[in-house]
């Protein structure tokens, strides 16, 4: 199974939408059986972690009440999908040089003391097995060696914190300069060819 994470709040008009149906319909191309999990994190924002969120998330889960276990149902269910997942598509605008809102608040229900992840004195010990990501992420700006180039708190970001919790097979395809309009989302999207091909391998 394929799990696919929409994050762009602008529906059709979305660079990042479009780009992730268009590998999608490739991938049924090469592997018309692949199942596809869509959660859609525009259409059902992830809630901010709150007071209960956090208390129920640092104590141990034999001490939780049952609305502390409550409080981290939508948690249970995030990390269920992604566990259950293959390989992963996260298709997101960037915002503010890195992840958007919509998408940092899945992480926060996603990367969780003694459920994803465990303290260590040598540092943070993933619990999900590993499996592909591909996180396509639509940039209305440019990166580079250049004057006035932005900088990518995207790519390291988003690689570190799954890397938190045990997922290191991540890569990220930028579409960048679409500013100017769409131009550079063919050849950005060729480069995911290898990665589609490795999800086919493992679907099939
Ligand atoms: C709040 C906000 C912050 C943004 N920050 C950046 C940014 O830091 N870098 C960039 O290249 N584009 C930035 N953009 C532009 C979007 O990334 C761009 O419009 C992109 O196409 C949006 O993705 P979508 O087409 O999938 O909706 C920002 C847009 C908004 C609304």
């Amino acid at each position: 199974m394929l799990l696919h994470i929409p994050v762009s709040p602008r529906g059709e008009a979305s660079f990042s939408r479009s780009a992730g149906l268009t590998l999608l319909d490739r991938l049924h191309a090469m592997a018309p059986r692949v199942e596809v999990v869509t959660r859609d994190l525009a259409a059902e924002p992830p809630t901010h972690p709150d007071h209960s969120f956090v208390e129920a998330s640092l104590m141990p889960a034999a001490d939780r009440s049952a609305d502390q276990v409550e409080s981290l149902g939508l948690s249970e269910t995030l990390i269920g999908e992604l566990e259950a997942a293959d390989a992963v598509l996260v298709t997101t605008p960037m915002n503010n040089f890195t992840v958007p809102s919509a998408l940092k608040a899945w992480i926060d229900h996603v990367v969780r003391p003694s459920r994803t992840f465990d303290i260590s004195p040598t540092g943070k010990i993933g619990l999900v097995p590993d499996r592909p990501v591909l996180a396509v992420v639509a940039c209305g700006g440019r990166f580079g060696d250049f004057p006035g180039a932005q900088e990518d708190f995207f790519t390291p970001y988003f690689k570190y914190v799954l890397g938190s919790i045990g997922i290191t097979d991540v890569e990220v395809l930028r579409l960048e300069g679409l500013g100017h309009g769409p131009e550079s989302i063919p050849d950005a999207l060729g480069e995911a060819g290898s990665w589609l091909e490795r999800i086919v391998s493992i679907e099939r």
